[in-house]
């Protein structure tokens, strides 16, 4: 069984993704805040990188089946409905609702990843669900790709640390693994440095970034393990819930 880790998506090719199920990895805070809605309720999220994209497309919608969301510098954007803050996305507002989501990193990874044979959502909110989809990936003979979103180009250490924690909790289903030196990386750094999640928030620079822009809950809450553990499956271009809570209702076919 081979797992490699992608420490951004700039590394992505369609070779290195045919054929093998990937996971899209943005703790802070686009596939935190996913797992949130969908958790919650929310019919679909349809994530899309360019803001003038995700406006068309939420024109599509009945006006009261939809909801604009995203930030771009990390703030809510003018006249959408909801900003990127997984705290806003509750069973009130987002239940049988599809969401239109445009973030600077995190929805266009999910893009990079269109050559996959499938592409899960992965964070810490949902490690338990999303590893049990990646064991039995890896059990029907895929190879998997951990796809960290990282920030404009660059490794960032949550995503990092995230996917090295999917590499060591699989590792106890699959103890033998075949891993790229990313993945080793990153299994190192889950396992043996960074065991605690939460201390992330003061280390990783976005989390810094987030906090000093007044988001500090957020940090807090994209660090929660199995906070929000949904199954969540990125499908002809829609992620959608595998696993929906049980009082869920979601509306429409
Ligand atoms: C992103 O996609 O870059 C993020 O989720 C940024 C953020 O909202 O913190």
């Amino acid at each position: 069984v081979r797992v490699d880790v992608a420490m951004t998506p700039l590394e992505l090719t369609a070779a290195s993704l045919h054929g093998r199920t990937a996971v899209v990895i943005d703790v802070f805070r686009a596939t935190t805040t996913i797992a949130a809605a969908l958790w919650n309720g929310a019919r679909a999220v349809v994530p899309f990188g360019e803001l003038d994209q995700a406006v068309q497309s939420a024109r599509q919608f009945e006006r009261d089946t939809v909801l604009l969301a995203g930030e771009r510098l990390m703030h809510a954007v003018d006249g959408f409905d909801l900003g990127n803050s997984p705290a806003e996305f509750t069973p009130d507002v987002v239940r049988g609702k599809t969401i239109v989501l445009t973030t600077t990193n995190g929805t266009r990874a999910f893009h990079a990843s269109d050559a996959a044979a499938e592409v899960f959502v992965g964070s810490f909110v949902n490690q338990a669900a999303t590893t049990v989809a990646l064991v039995e990936a890896l059990e029907a003979g895929r190879e998997l790709v951990l796809v960290c979103a990282g920030s404009n180009g660059t490794a960032s250490l949550e995503d990092s640390v995230c996917a090295g924690a999917f590499v060591a909790a699989i590792r106890e289903a699959l103890p033998i693994l075949e891993l790229n030196d990313a993945a080793q990386m990153c299994e190192r750094l889950a396992r043996d440095v960074w065991t605690d999640p939460t201390a992330l928030g003061r280390a990783a620079e976005h989390g810094r970034r987030l906090t000093a822009a007044g988001f500090g809950d957020d940090v807090a809450q994209c660090l929660c393990v199995d906070a929000f553990p949904v199954r969540a499956v990125y499908r002809d271009r829609a992620i959608t819930a595998m696993n929906v809570p049980h009082d869920v209702e979601i509306l429409g076919a």
